[in-house]
């Protein structure tokens, strides 16, 4: 790498879920700058560079078998990568923190810190660092901070440009997104920074989606969209309690809200909750920043956001139990899905994970089965206790079972043969559609009592007899 003439370098540190992708894209759409992701992870830069690459997300692998040797590369080499870059994305996680100040609501910015010492260490030209990570809003001025404490003759400039891209359509929302945010600082450094970004963006956005700020409400507006999507889901769930004890139908009740062209029909989809590495971690975020300067009332409107996410998923074993005679100890349910959502095997903070630990506190047997998701799930579960199996093949992992609890709505579980998955299992046999995702009616009339989110039960036994 770097013998080839290129009219830019760009770093980017951190090759996960966002680093991974985004570089890729951007590979794709300038071949005439050199894009370098940079990890500490032997294992997954060494993935990065083979065939079986870390992340599945539907589009990334010939994006990167396009680029990769040619301007795109992957290297644990951080310290040449940064002395080389022009540009240096930061991608690194930033989890919440489970330790000390603000532990469980704030976040962690170890990683964010290292990096930026690092940059520094091994800087000998001027660059420009974007923070692309999520970090608390005025992040960037611990980012400024430490890149310019000391004898340092370098200047950095730093800009905010999260990024708003969903998994499983990632590729897609990079390539077609809503809008790109930039945020910089109001100076005439700070502008010249950020217009080197938006020659980048420039070359497959067009230019009214590229929306300029300054640093602040870049990294506010982050927080603020998350938060707000996983609001309208929790809504939507808090709908979907009330219509299963009332015979309205919750699906039937967001189409006609969504209807509305000041509400939208998007993000109304009732389910077991919103799952992922941003809703829960955002939104605690947000309440630290809102209790910490004294807004308190504000911080308790966004808690009950993921009060009513946790809920959700309580009001779905509750159900659980009380449909299989308020017990399941010993019976064997079977999980189809345990990602956080389709198309990705990513399962941070799935509702599945949530959903598990309930029903084995309640000492159901647990067959879990996903397409993408079960060497995830088997980590997430190590230090469980009680009786959990992982299956691929959702025919045998549904045989026996007493019930199953859909959790991810895979297409496959679309198409599957009900007939001959309701054959091999237990009677009376118990159908819990946690993303309403399967054709309720048919499986009724197959023999299967049904239980759907926010919509009545469908059972076989004769009324009052529960
Ligand atoms: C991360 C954050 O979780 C999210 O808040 C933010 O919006 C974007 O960055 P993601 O890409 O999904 O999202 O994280 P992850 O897949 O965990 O990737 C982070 C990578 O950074 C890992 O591969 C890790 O090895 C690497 N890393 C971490 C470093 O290279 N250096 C460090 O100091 C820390
Ligand atoms: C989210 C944001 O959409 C994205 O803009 C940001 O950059 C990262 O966080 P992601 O977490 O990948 O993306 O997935 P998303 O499609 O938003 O789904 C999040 C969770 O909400 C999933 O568990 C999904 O099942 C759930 N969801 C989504 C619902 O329960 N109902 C809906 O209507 C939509």
């Amino acid at each position: 790498m770097g013998e080839q003439k290129f009219t830019r370098k760009i770093a980017c540190i951190g090759a996960g879920y966002v680093g991974g992708p985004t570089m890729t894209v951007i590979a794709n759409f300038c071949p005439d700058y050199q894009v370098t992701v940079l990890d500490i992870s032997q294992e997954k830069i060494d993935r990065w560079n083979s065939d079986d690459l870390p992340i599945y997300e539907p589009g990334l692998k010939e994006r990167v078998l396009k680029a990769r040797g040619q301007n795109l590369f992957f290297s644990t080499d951080i310290d040449r990568g940064i002395q080389e870059a022009d540009i240096i994305f930061v991608t690194v996680n930033t989890p919440t923190k489970n330790f000390g100040e603000g532990a469980g609501k704030a976040v962690d910015l170890q990683y964010i810190e290292q990096t930026a010492r690092r940059i520094k260490e091994n800087s000998k030209s001027d660059k420009i660092v974007v923070e692309k990570s999520t970090i608390p809003v005025r992040a960037a001025e611990t980012l400024n901070n430490i890149l310019h404490s000391g004898n340092n003759s370098i200047r950095f400039e730093i800009l905010s440009n999260p990024e708003f891209m969903a998994e499983g359509t990632g590729i897609h929302d990079m390539e077609n997104p809503d809008r790109v945010l930039i945020g910089s600082m109001n100076t005439p450094s700070g502008q010249e920074a950020r217009d080197e970004l938006i020659k980048i963006y420039e070359r497959w956005v067009p230019r009214e989606k590229l929306i300029t700020t300054n640093l602040w409400s870049s990294e506010l507006s982050k927080l603020v969209s998350n938060a707000f999507l996983a609001q309208r889901i929790s809504s939507i769930n808090s709908i979907s309690g009330l219509c299963e004890v009332t015979d309205a139908d919750v699906d039937e009740v967001a189409l006609a809200v969504g209807k509305d062209t000041r509400i939208g029909p998007k993000f109304l989809r009732a389910g077991l909750g919103f799952g992922g590495s941003c809703f829960r971690k955002d939104i605690l975020n947000l309440i630290y920043l809102c209790e910490h300067f004294g807004l308190q009332p504000i911080g308790d409107f966004w808690q009950q956001v993921i009060a009513i996410n946790d809920f959700q998923m309580q009001r779905f074993v509750q159900r659980i139990l009380k449909a299989m005679f308020n017990t399941v100890v010993g019976k064997k349910i079977a999980l189809f899905g345990f990602a956080f959502k389709p198309d990705t095997g990513d399962t941070r903070d799935a509702p599945a994970i949530h959903v598990s630990k309930m029903l084995l506190k309640e000492k159901a047997r647990l067959c879990i089965t996903d397409p993408h998701a079960l060497s995830n799930a088997q980590k997430d579960l190590e230090e469980e206790e009680g009786d959990i199996t992982f299956e691929t093949d959702p025919y045998k992992a549904a045989e026996g079972a007493h019930a199953i609890a859909l959790m991810t709505e895979w297409s496959q579980y679309q198409t599957l043969d009900y007939r001959r998955i309701f054959d091999s299992m237990e009677k009376p046999a118990f159908l819990f559609d946690g993303r309403n995702h399967l054709d309720h009616q048919a499986l009724f009339d197959l023999g299967f009592n049904v239980y759907a989110i926010g919509k009545p039960d469908r059972t076989q036994f004769d009324q009052g007899s529960q």
